[in-house]
Order: C-alpha cells, then sequence, then structure tokens
C-alpha cells in the first residue's frame, strides 16, 4: 500500500464559510485560527495506522493517559508558502521530518517514519488549501505537527502507545510590531536547558520550564526571553522561540556569528539555512560560544552593529535593545540593520518564490 493509500479522509459535515475564511486571512495573528480539518495517526502494538484527516475537533483522553502526568510531548513548526503560479511549497520539510524523529528518540516516543510525517502534511494541505493566505505578502500557513503519550497508567516508563497529529493555521506575524526590533531579556536566574538535558530536542517541557522567565521578561517591558548557558550563565544560547545572530562590522566588513550547538539549545532549521544564505551573500560565518560580556561591549563599541532572531515562526526579526538585571544597552541605535533586512529578503524570497531556490529547500507537496 503506497503511503498516501494508508490515509482515511473524513470531510468535515460543516467547514467555516468562504466569508468567515478570508475574514480570518485578512489578519490571521499567530496562532489563533485553525482549519477545517486536522491529521491524526495512531502508533499502538509496535506500528503506526488509523491515518485520518478528519474534522479538527476535541479529544477524549483518560484522566490517567501518561502524558498528562510525565508529559512525553514534542512538536514541530513549519509552514507552506502560496507561490506566484499559485501552488504551495513547503520549506525544508525533509528537516523539520528528521528533527521530530529526533525528538521522539530524546523521549523515548515511538519514531513517526518521515515519510508518513511529509505525507500528512501533503494531505491536510490537500484538504485545506484553500486556507494558504495570498502569494506576495507576509502570511503563510503555518503547520504544527505534534505527538504525545497515550497509554494510560501512573507506572513510570516509556508508553506504548502515541498519537501523532498535525494542525494548521494562518499566520501573519509572531511578533505583535511585525519586522520592528524587539527589546529581549536576559535571564540569570533561570536556565532552559543543561547538558545531557532535552534543549536541542523539540519538547514541549521545554517551553512550559521557559514560561516564568517569559512572563518575567513581559514584566520588564522585553519582547523574549534570552538563555544563557546553564552552567557559567555567561554564554548566549539563544531566545525562547528562535536562534540569535550577531553582526560585526558593516557593509563589505561585515561578518556573521551564531551560538554554536552546544547541545542545550534548538538546532534551527532558520538558523541552518541562514548559514548557508549568508556564506551565499559572501559573508564571513562562525558558530562558537559568545558571551554576554563580548555582546555589551560589542554593541556599546559599534563592533556589534546588528543583532538578530530567527526561527520558523517570528522568520527574522531585529534584535534593538537587551535589557538584564544590571541595565539595558542598544544595538545599532534601536533600528534594523541592512545585512538582517537583506538575508530576511532572499529567505523571504526563496519562501514565496520570488528568489531562485538554489539549495533545493522549497518543496510542492
Ligand atoms: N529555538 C527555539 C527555542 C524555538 O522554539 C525555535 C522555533 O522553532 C527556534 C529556535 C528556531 O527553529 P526553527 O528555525 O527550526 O523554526
Ligand atoms: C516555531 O517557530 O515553529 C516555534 O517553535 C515557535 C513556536 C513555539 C511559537
Amino acid at each position: 500500500m503506497t503511503v498516501a493509500a494508508q490515509f482515511t479522509r473524513i470531510p468535515h459535515p460543516a467547514p467555516v464559510p468562504a466569508p468567515r475564511r478570508e475574514e480570518v486571512l485578512a489578519a490571521p495573528g499567530f496562532g489563533r485560527f485553525f482549519t477545517d480539518h486536522m491529521v491524526s495517526i495512531d502508533y499502538a502494538d509496535g506500528q503506526w495506522g488509523n491515518a485520518r484527516v478528519e474534522p479538527y475537533g476535541p479529544l477524549s483522553m483518560d484522566p490517567a493517559t501518561m502524558v498528562f502526568h510525565y508529559g512525553q510531548a514534542i512538536f514541530e513548526g513549519l509552514k507552506a508558502y502560496r507561490q506566484p503560479n499559485g501552488e504551495i511549497a513547503t520549506f525544508r520539510i525533509d528537516a523539520n521530518a528528521a528533527r521530530f524523529r529526533r525528538s521522539a528518540a530524546r523521549m523515548a516516543m515511538a519514531e513517526l517514519p518521515e515519510e508518513l510525517f511529509i505525507e500528512s502534511v501533503r494531505q491536510l494541505l490537500d484538504v485545506d488549501a484553500d486556507w494558504v493566505p495570498a502569494a506576495g505578502g507576509e502570511d503563510s500557513l503555518y503547520l504544527r505537527p505534534f505527538m504525545f503519550s497515550t497509554e494510560a497508567g501512573l507506572g513510570v516508563k516509556p508508553a506504548s502507545a502515541y498519537k501523532y497529529l498535525l494542525l494548521a493555521s494562518p499566520a501573519g506575524a509572531y511578533f505583535p510590531r511585525g519586522v520592528k526590533p524587539v527589546r529581549v531579556w536576559l535571564s540569570t536566574e533561570y536556565v532552559r536547558a543543561a547538558p545531557g538535558g532535552t534543549g536541542e530536542a523539540k519538547v514541549a517541557g521545554n517551553y512550559a520550564s521557559s514560561l516564568l522567565a517569559q512572563a518575567q521578561a513581559t514584566d520588564e517591558g522585553c519582547d523574549q526571553v534570552v538563555w544563557l548557558d546553564a552552567c557559567e550563565r555567561r554564554y548566549v544560547e539563544e531566545m525562547g522561540t528562535n536562534n540569535l545572530f550577531f553582526v560585526f562590522g558593516t557593509g563589505s566588513e561585515a561578518r556573521l556569528v551564531t551560538p554554536e550547538l552546544s547541545g542545550s539549545l534548538l538546532p534551527g532549521i532558520t538558523r541552518d539555512s541562514l548559514l548557508t544564505l549568508a556564506a551565499d551573500s559572501g559573508y564571513p560565518v562562525q558558530e562558537r560560544k559568545i558571551s554576554v560580556e563580548e555582546w555589551r561591549e560589542g554593541a556599546e563599541s559599534g563592533e556589534i552593529s546588528e543583532v538578530f532572531a530567527c526561527g520558523t515562526a517570528a522568520v527574522i526579526t531585529p534584535v534593538g535593545w537587551v535589557k538584564s538585571g544590571t541595565g539595558e544597552f542598544a544595538i545599532g541605535g534601536g533600528e534594523p540593520g541592512e545585512v538582517t533586512m537583506a538575508l530576511r529578503d532572499t529567505l523571504t524570497g526563496i519562501q514565496r518564490g520570488t528568489f531562485a531556490d538554489r539549495h533545493g529547500w522549497m518543496q510542492t507537496l
């Protein structure tokens, strides 16, 4: 049986009427609205089965389901983009499928074969194609694959049953002010992840444990938290939902630095893509440790001219100000930088089908 033939389609009896859908697509925000359908695949008795495209709707679960107690839950985030010819394409979907497997392995969960992951996206895009925003703008369809344990019982062990679900949500800017520079909060009190922990996996619990520091960031008037390494609280790791890049120098002298993959930060697919695109544009790029002192001194002396956050949801967002318990500093006068915006144009151009896709990252499903 082909992978596609494993899916049963149960159409929504009352999909969102077109005028309401258009209203949503006119101002989608982030993660507030969902399409008519979802995909569900179950793992039991050592195999994946019961693959369905079905109406989006609530789940009914036993209160003893292990995910509620011991938290085996992982997720992914990727986007589908309307192309100028009307087709729909995804960006580096195979990288998301591979990371999803790695996250599952880290959490002792069943691994979803990559062809099933990709086929689930194909199936949902096929039935909910009208929800993909128009070509040419900033908006796209955010896809949220996730998986959790479904076995009921209170014994602490890897579950023997899992559910994989895929949702889709039309998405505009992640940060409410769009590409305006954000203000970030350096968390020195809390840590996100430690060596040997789950920081490099896309695990729901990583986000749960980040929320208190994120709330602190908000209280401090900042948009998001920046995490430091767990051992010395000195080296920059990443932001709450993004990786970070630092631009040293300006113009033809510009070079980029991003924190090396320490094992406790998420290996972002946008980060990886930007390492390639920056090199294509002739910028020297380095993956290495960067300390808070180097960041502050570099920003104050002007040697660090730009800093930006990158991730699927937030795309590329300039970082304009950094605040911590000991004070605040600005980067590049709090204005978006040239290198940041040039890389943003290149990345979004590839995603929207207006720039050549030299690396074969876009896939029409
Ligand atoms: N770091 C964290 C903690 C994230 O949640 C994300 C978002 O996915 C990223 C980095 C960026 O990863 P990606 O570029 O694969 O979306
Ligand atoms: C993504 O960019 O997909 C993320 O993971 C951010 C999300 C947690 C909102």
